[in-house]
């Protein structure tokens, strides 16, 4: 199958692109694309660029789209509204538009920060209420999705893992502090259920292979505070644990406003791929054996 992932020098896309490269074509699109070591094709385009989207998909052909490329900085979306509207709303409309127009199968990538965090266990059917400027584009991202093109598929996701530019995420940032020996705090009142992004190529691979659509919960069917997923962090590569302070988000004074309970019911997509997800303790583990393996130095070495 020929996979055209968006985002392609990001945390998901690359990581995906890297996973999926051995069985599939992938093609890369990013506007700052990597240059070096990359074992797939990589273009660099800014897909906001007008008619960029459809010249993309005329030029690559590709069977299927995983479309990463977002604004996901939650408090630079906070700043910038229209930006990050034009980049998590419109684009996923244009793209779901040219890929029902050349009959291209498509994976949108949403968040679980749709939901309020007010009371967790969230199903596909339970009412979306954002509390952010990154979250109502989201949410408003997927529904131009499904406008455009029923039959796309759209996840709601949480993640982790290591990135080329070593601060796209959350494990990231308990690693590397945790190494120079800084002193570090950890919500222990937002419940989340990441998971680890290598985790997820072949859960894509499925839902593509199985030619799912509709609307998906795609995370940890298991949660963990924060704090205890930075202490995890520390337990598997033998940092001090107690250099993690618990505190509470409300003591923080983010810019935007966080959900605290983002449990979501996985059911129905472990019931449509017939197995069981992987869990967030599984990613932890794959993701110290990852740094054991020089993960993190390849993906670097691939910023040229
Ligand atoms: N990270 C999380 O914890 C998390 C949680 C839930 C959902 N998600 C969703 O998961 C998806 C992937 O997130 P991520 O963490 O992998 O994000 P990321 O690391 O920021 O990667 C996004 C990539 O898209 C690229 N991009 C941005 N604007 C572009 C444009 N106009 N044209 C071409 N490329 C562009 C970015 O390039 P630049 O680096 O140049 O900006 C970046 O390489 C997103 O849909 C995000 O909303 C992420």
């Amino acid at each position: 199958m020929k996979i055209l992932i968006t985002g392609s020098s990001g945390l998901l896309g690359l990581n995906l692109a890297l996973e999926l490269a051995p069985d599939h074509t992938v093609v890369g699109a990013d506007r700052n694309p990597l240059t070096s070591q990359l074992p797939f094709e990589a273009v660099g385009v800014d897909l906001l660029d007008p008619g960029v989207v459809a010249a993309l998909l005329e030029d690559v052909q590709p069977d299927a789209v995983i479309h990463c490329a977002a604004m996901a900085d939650v408090d630079a979306c906070e700043s910038e509204p229209q930006a990050a509207r034009r980049m998590n709303a419109w684009l996923p409309g244009e793209i779901a538009a040219q890929c029902a127009r050349y009959g291209i199968q498509l994976v949108h990538i949403s968040t679980d920060a749709v939901f309020d965090g007010q009371s967790g266990g969230y199903t596909e059917e339970d009412p979306p209420n954002p509390l952010s400027e990154y979250a109502r584009t989201k949410l408003d991202g997927e529904e131009a999705v499904f406008s455009a093109m029923p039959e796309a598929v759209v996840t709601r996701i949480n993640i982790f893992g290591w990135s080329a530019t070593a601060n796209r995420s959350l494990a990231e940032f308990f690693y590397y502090n945790l190494a120079a020996g800084k002193p570090l705090k950890g919500f222990t009142d937002v419940i989340f259920c990441p998971l680890l992004v290598n985790h997820l190529a072949a859960v894509f691979a499925l839902i593509l292979e199985k030619k799912l659509s509709g609307l998906y919960h795609l995370v940890s069917p298991v949660g963990l505070s924060k704090y205890q997923f930075g202490v995890r962090i520390a337990e598997l590569f033998g940092f001090d644990p107690t250099g993690i302070e618990p505190v509470k988000v409300a003591d923080f004074g983010l810019k935007a406003a966080r959900s605290l309970r983002l449990t979501l019911d996985t059911s129905k997509l472990s019931q449509a791929l017939g197995r069981p997800l992987p869990d967030v303790f599984d990613g932890l583990e794959r993701f110290y054996q990852l740094h054991q393996q020089g993960h993190q130095e390849k993906l670097k070495a691939m910023l040229g």
